[in-house]
C-alpha cells in the first residue's frame, strides 16, 4: 500500500462511520498570530473544538499538510520529518473514547483495512496527575478491543497529553498507537515512547475534554471532542515493512535525485553522516516545496515563515556541500518532489514555475557566499568558540542563519554565543526574532477581542476598496491578522493615492458607525457564489461554508470569528500601502 492508497482507505473507512471529508487548510495559518505554520490537523479546527458549529457537521476527517520545526534536530533519524501529512478524524462533541479507540483498532488491524498484525501493536495511555485522573477508561477500551495489559503503558503528561499548544485552550489526555519494527530493544527501559526506533508511533487519539484557562486550571469542557492524528509517512513505512520513512516511495525518487548530483556515487548505507545529510536534504527541500507551493505565498526572507523557508533551503545546500555537491541542484530535487506529489496536491503543479524559480534564486544567492563563509568559519573555529559579532558577520556577509552556524560549531565541538547574536540581530534588524521563535514553538489561535475586530474590519475593507476604486473585480490575495494589525493583499495595478486611502478609511468608519449587524449563514459553496458572496475561489472549501453578512454592505465566505455588530470595532485607520508583487497591493490597518 502506498500513501495515496492509505489516504483513500482512511476516507472510505471514516465515510462509512458517517464522517464528512474536509479539505486540508493552508500550511500558513491565516488568522493565527501565535504560530508560523499549521502543526497539526486540529490547528485550523480550534474554533470548532471550542464550540463554534462546523459547517460540515460534528464528524470530520481530512489529510492536513503540517510543518513542525520543533523536531528539526531529529530529522534524519528513522521517523522525524519537518513536513508531513497528517490524517485525522474529529468528533466535535459527538462520539468519544469508546468509538475513537474501537475505530482506530478496526482500521489498523482489520483485513478489510490496513490489516496490521495486532500482536505488534502497543498503546500508551495517560498515567494521571494532579490535573486529571489516570485514563483507565481508554485502557479499558483497548483491552476490550484485544490489546493485552502487557502492551498497554501508562505515561505522564509530557508523553500522553495534547495541548493546549498555546497558553490556553482545549486539551486532554491522549492514547498513542505504536507499531513494533522488530528491531532489538535498546535496553531494559525500552518501551513505546523510547526514541530508539524500535517502536514507531503511527497514530494518536486525543480526548479533548478540558480547557486550560488563564489561571493554569484544567476545566472540563462542555463539549467533549476527539482529535486524532495519523502520520501518513510513518504508517506507510510500517505497512511496507521499512525501518525508516526515508525508505518509502515518498522519498526514494527524491533521494535518487540527490544522489545523482553527489560527487561520490557509491554510498555506504552504514555511513551515518552521509545518510543523515541525504535525509536532511530530502526532508528540507520537500518541506520548502510545500511552503512555496502553498496558496498563501511565502518567499525566503529574514522574518517569520520566510526565515524558516530560507533555513530549510540553506541547510540543504550546505549538507549538499558535504556530499560534494557544488553546483545548483535544489531546482532538480524540487522537480522530483513536485512530480511525486502533484496529483494529490495540485497546488504544487499550479505553482510549479514559482516554486522552482524561488528555490533556484535562494540557492544561487547562498551559493555565492557559502564556500567562503565556511572557510571564514573554519578560521574562527581555530580560535575557539564563536562570539556574537563573528556569528553576526557570518549572517550578514555570508548569509548563514544562526542555526547553521550553530550546527557547524556543534560538528567542531565548539559553541556559539546565540544570545549575543540575537541582540546584535535585533539591533540591526529592528525586529524581534525572539518573537518569531515564540510563535513557531506553537500556540493556539488567538481569538482575542482585538483579532476578532480586525477580522470584521478586513471584510469592510475588502468591500470599501471595491467601492472607492470602482472595481468590482478586486479580490483578496492574502490576509494576515495579528492582535496589532490587519494585513490585506489584493489585486490592483497601481499605487493607491493618499486621497483614495483616506476615502477607503472613511467608508469603513462610516460602516462601523452605522452599527451594522454581522450575521452568519451556512450554505454550499455554489449557493454562496450564487448570492454573490466574496470568497477566495480556487481556495479549497468544504461542501458547506459559512457566509458572513455585514448589513447589506458585505457578504463573504469565512470561518470567523467576527464581532456581532460593527460598532464594536471602534475606529479604523490605514497605516500603510505598498506593492508586494506585480499587480498585488498590500494595505495594513489598525483598529482602536
Ligand atoms: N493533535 C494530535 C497530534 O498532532 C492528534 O498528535
Amino acid at each position: 500500500m502506498d500513501a495515496q492508497q492509505l489516504k483513500k482507505k482512511y476516507f472510505e473507512f471514516f465515510r462509512e462511520k458517517k464522517h464528512q471529508i474536509i479539505p486540508s487548510a493552508s500550511l500558513i495559518p491565516e488568522h493565527d498570530p501565535t504560530v508560523l505554520f499549521t502543526t497539526a490537523g486540529m490547528h485550523p479546527l480550534v474554533p470548532f473544538l471550542m464550540g463554534q458549529p462546523h459547517p460540515s457537521g460534528k464528524r470530520l476527517a481530512d489529510v492536513q499538510k503540517c510543518i513542525r520545526t520543533g523536531d528539526i534536530d531529529e530529522v534524519g533519524d528513522a521517523s522525524h520529518l519537518t513536513f508531513f501529512e497528517m490524517l485525522g478524524n474529529w468528533s466535535l462533541g459527538d462520539y468519544f473514547k469508546k468509538e475513537a479507540i474501537e475505530w482506530s483498532f478496526e482500521f489498523l488491524t482489520s483485513k478489510k483495512w490496513l490489516g496490521m498484525d495486532k500482536e505488534k501493536i502497543s498503546v500508551t495511555c495517560f498515567a494521571g496527575d494532579k490535573d486529571a485522573p489516570k485514563d483507565t477508561e481508554a485502557a479499558g477500551f483497548w483491552k476490550r478491543a484485544g490489546i493485552p495489559d502487557e502492551r498497554i503503558f501508562f505515561l505522564p503528561k509530557k508523553d500522553n497529553w495534547w495541548g493546549p499548544a498555546g497558553q490556553t485552550g482545549p486539551c486532554g489526555p491522549d492514547t498513542e498507537m505504536f507499531f513494533d519494527t522488530g528491531k532489538e530493544r535498546c535496553g531494559d527501559g525500552c518501551q513505546p515512547g523510547c526514541g530508539c526506533g524500535k517502536y514507531f508511533e503511527v497514530w494518536n487519539d486525543v480526548f479533548m475534554q478540558y480547557n486550560k484557562n488563564a489561571d493554569g486550571k484544567f476545566v472540563p469542557l462542555a463539549q467533549k471532542n476527539v482529535d486524532t492524528g495519523m502520520g501518513v509517512e510513518r504508517t506507510i513505512a510500517m505497512l511496507q515493512g521499512k525501518k525508516s520513512v526515508y525508505e518509502t516511495e515518498s522519498f526514494l525518487p527524491i533521494i535518487a535525485e540527490i544522489k545523482r548530483h553527489a560527487a561520490v556515487k557509491e554510498f555506504k548505507e552504514s555511513d551515518d553522516a552521509t545518510v543523515k545529510s541525504i535525509r536532511i536534504i530530502a526532508d528540507h527541500l520537500r518541506a520548502a516545496v510545500f511552503i512555496l507551493g502553498d496558496e498563501n505565498k511565502v518567499v525566503p526572507s529574514n522574518v517569520d515563515q520566510g526565515y524558516i523557508l530560507r533555513r530549510f533551503i540553506r541547510r540543504a545546500v550546505r549538507h549538499g556541500l558535504k556530499l560534494g555537491i557544488k553546483k545548483d541542484f535544489c531546482g532538480a530535487v524540487a522537480e522530483s518532489v513536485i512530480s511525486r506529489n502533484k496529483e494529490e496536491w495540485p497546488e504544487l503543479e499550479s505553482n510549479h514555475a514559482f516554486i522552482i524559480r524561488e528555490m533556484q534564486k535562494e540557492e544561487e544567492k547562498f551559493r555565492k557566499t557559502l564556500e567562503n563563509g565556511v572557510r571564514k568559519f573554519e578560521l574562527m573555529a581555530k580560535q575557539g568558540n564563536v562570539n556574537a559579532s563573528e556569528a553576526f558577520l557570518l549572517f550578514q556577509s555570508f548569509g548563514f542563519p544562526i542555526e547553521l552556524t550553530q550546527e557547524l560549531a556543534k560538528e567542531k565541538g565548539i559553541t556559539v554565543d546565540g544570545e549575543g547574536f540575537k541582540k546584535e540581530f535585533e539591533k540591526h534588524q529592528q525586529l524581534s526574532r525572539v518573537g518569531a521563535e515564540k510563535r513557531f514553538k506553537g500556540g493556539l489561535a488567538d481569538h482575542s477581542e482585538q483579532t476578532t475586530k480586525l477580522h470584521t474590519a478586513t471584510h469592510l475593507l475588502n468591500e470599501a476598496l471595491k467601492v472607492v476604486l470602482g472595481r468590482k473585480d478586486i479580490h483578496q490575495k492574502g490576509s494576515n491578522i495579528t492582535p496589532e494589525r490587519l494585513r490585506f493583499d489584493f489585486n490592483f495595478d497601481r499605487k493607491i493615492t493618499d486621497a483614495e486611502l483616506r476615502e477607503v478609511e472613511r467608508v469603513v468608519n462610516e460602516k462601523i458607525q452605522e452599527g451594522l449587524a454581522v450575521t452568519r449563514v451556512e450554505m454550499s459553496v455554489e449557493e454562496a457564489k450564487k448570492i454573490g458572496a466574496e470568497g477566495v475561489f480556487g481556495h479549497k472549501y468544504g461542501d458547506k461554508v459559512f457566509v458572513y453578512t455585514i448589513g447589506d454592505f458585505s457578504k463573504e465566505i469565512c470561518g470567523g470569528p467576527h464581532v456581532d455588530n460593527t460598532k464594536e470595532i471602534g475606529s479604523f485607520k490605514i497605516v500603510k500601502e505598498e506593492g508586494v508583487a506585480a499587480g498585488v497591493r498590500r494595505v495594513k490597518g489598525v483598529v482602536s
